[in-house]
């Protein structure tokens, strides 16, 4: 694979004509002779827990490398991470940071690309509700929101990133007029960020199902059967919007777009605790859609990624499932005979999950377990 994934490049290239006041090429050499990528700038931001009002938290606190790039601190009863300052919680699950360079900006589906399996107006963006367009607009984010970062507003970034040890890298890569113009130095530490997270060591695609389609692991039958049955378009149906293919940049097990899975509220959710009757509307209260489509997009949640979903436990977007064996019988059992209540109910919901004729996925407990045995060879780390 080469350094940056083929969809990154098209993307850097395009933000780098599209934006970037002080130039910004993908290397550069400082004052002193060495050589710096964009990739390593942005690696250096992402990790400086100096970019924070407690100095106590970088982008890693709540996107850990060694957790899947999602929060090892949380669990289902404590599903939202905390920020630099203690006791903030926002509403919603960490979820990981990778493959999330491979969205395509937050737009429309083109009505020709709908089956009716897997029907969503939007799709793409960052965020579980798409508010961000891209990854260069989610990086601007966290450092000023106060139950993350919580830094005062973009010029205390720049400054910070001006005194840093590596301030020498972010000039030798933007110019040496890098830091004059606050909100092009704001834009641009977001921008190389985003190279980072578009770097190989955020997708490296080295899991054991990237081995098989490599041709350099045979699946055990468990897995094998799991295999069949995700893509199984009559029964499973998870590859429907969980989709893959036979290379692995075609495999990110998800299509970016947005449903409603029936997904409940979770009672543990600080949000919850201060308020029983908090509803996340997800999509539908976003700003980026149509206001006359909020009604029909309350309760839509990008489709995840499943790649590291072995690591980046509690699941959904409030955290509400501990393991992966609650989350396959959700979509058996629960949703269909409402043993649960959905956070958002929606009467399509069953139409979104099987084309009008929901009525439960049927599995045994053996073809559940293969699900989940099929989705643990989706761990980075094997190759
Ligand atoms: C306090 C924890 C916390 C910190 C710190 C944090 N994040 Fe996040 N991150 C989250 C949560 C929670 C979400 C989901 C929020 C939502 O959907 O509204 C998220 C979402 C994201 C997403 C979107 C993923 C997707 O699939 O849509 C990316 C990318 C991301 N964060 C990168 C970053 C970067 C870069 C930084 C540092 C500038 C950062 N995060 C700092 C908690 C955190
Ligand atoms: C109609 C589209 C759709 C289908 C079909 C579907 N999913 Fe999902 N899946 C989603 C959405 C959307 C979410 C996020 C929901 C939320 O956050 O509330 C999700 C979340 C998940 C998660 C949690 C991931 C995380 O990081 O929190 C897992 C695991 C999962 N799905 C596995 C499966 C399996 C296994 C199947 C087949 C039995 C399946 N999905 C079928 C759309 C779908």
């Amino acid at each position: 694979m080469t350094k940056w994934h083929s969809l990154s490049l098209i993307f850097l290239a395009s933000l780098m004509t599209a934006s970037c006041g002080g130039g910004g090429g993908d290397t550069g050499t400082t004052s002193g002779g060495s050589t710096v990528t964009m990739v390593e700038l942005g690696r250096k931001l992402f990790f400086d827990t100096d970019l924070s009002s407690g100095s106590n938290q970088s982008c890693a606190s709540c996107h850990d490398p060694a957790n899947g790039f999602a929060d090892p601190r949380v669990t289902v009863n404590a599903p939202v991470s905390e920020g630099s300052v203690g006791g903030a919680f926002g509403d919603r699950n960490a979820p990981t940071a990778a493959y999330a360079s491979f969205a395509p900006s937050f737009g429309t589906v083109a009505a020709g690309d709908q089956t009716p399996e897997t029907n969503s107006k939007y799709q793409g963006g960052q965020f579980l509700d798409g508010r961000a367009l891209d990854l260069v607009e989610q990086a601007k984010g966290p450092f000023l929101n106060p139950v993350e970062m919580n830094l005062a507003n973009a010029a205390e970034a720049v400054a910070i990133v001006q005194n840093a040890a590596y301030s020498s890298d972010f000039i030798a890569i933007f110019g040496a007029n890098a830091f004059t113009d606050t909100d092009t130095a704001y834009h641009n530490i977001a921008t190389a960020i985003a190279a980072f997270e578009a770097s190989d060591e955020v997708n490296p695609f080295s899991s054991k199902f990237d081995a098989f389609l490599q041709g350099s692991y045979t699946f055990t039958a468990s897995e094998q059967r799991g295999f069949v049955l995700f893509q199984d378009a009559t029964k499973a149906k998870c590859a429907n919007c969980h989709t893959l293919g036979s290379t692995p940049e075609e495999s990110l097990f998800t299509n970016f777009r947005y449903y409603n899975i029936g997904t409940p509220s979770n009672p543990q959710n600080p949000a919850n605790i201060a308020n029983s009757s908090f509803v996340d509307e997800g999509l539908g209260a976003s700003a980026a859609i149509d206001a006359a489509d909020q009604a029909a997009e309350r309760g839509k949640f990008k489709v995840p990624t499943l790649r590291n979903v072995e690591l980046t436990a509690p699941y959904m977007h409030n955290g509400v499932y501990a393991t992966l064996e609650e989350v396959v019988l959700h979509y058996d059992i629960q949703v269909a005979n409402l043993f649960i209540t959905p956070e958002v109910d929606d009467p399509n919901i069953a139409a979104e999950m099987n084309a009008g004729t929901f009525v439960g996925l049927n599995l045994t407990d053996q073809e559940r377990a293969d699900l989940v045995n099929f989705m643990l060879t989706l761990t980075d780390g094997y190759l």
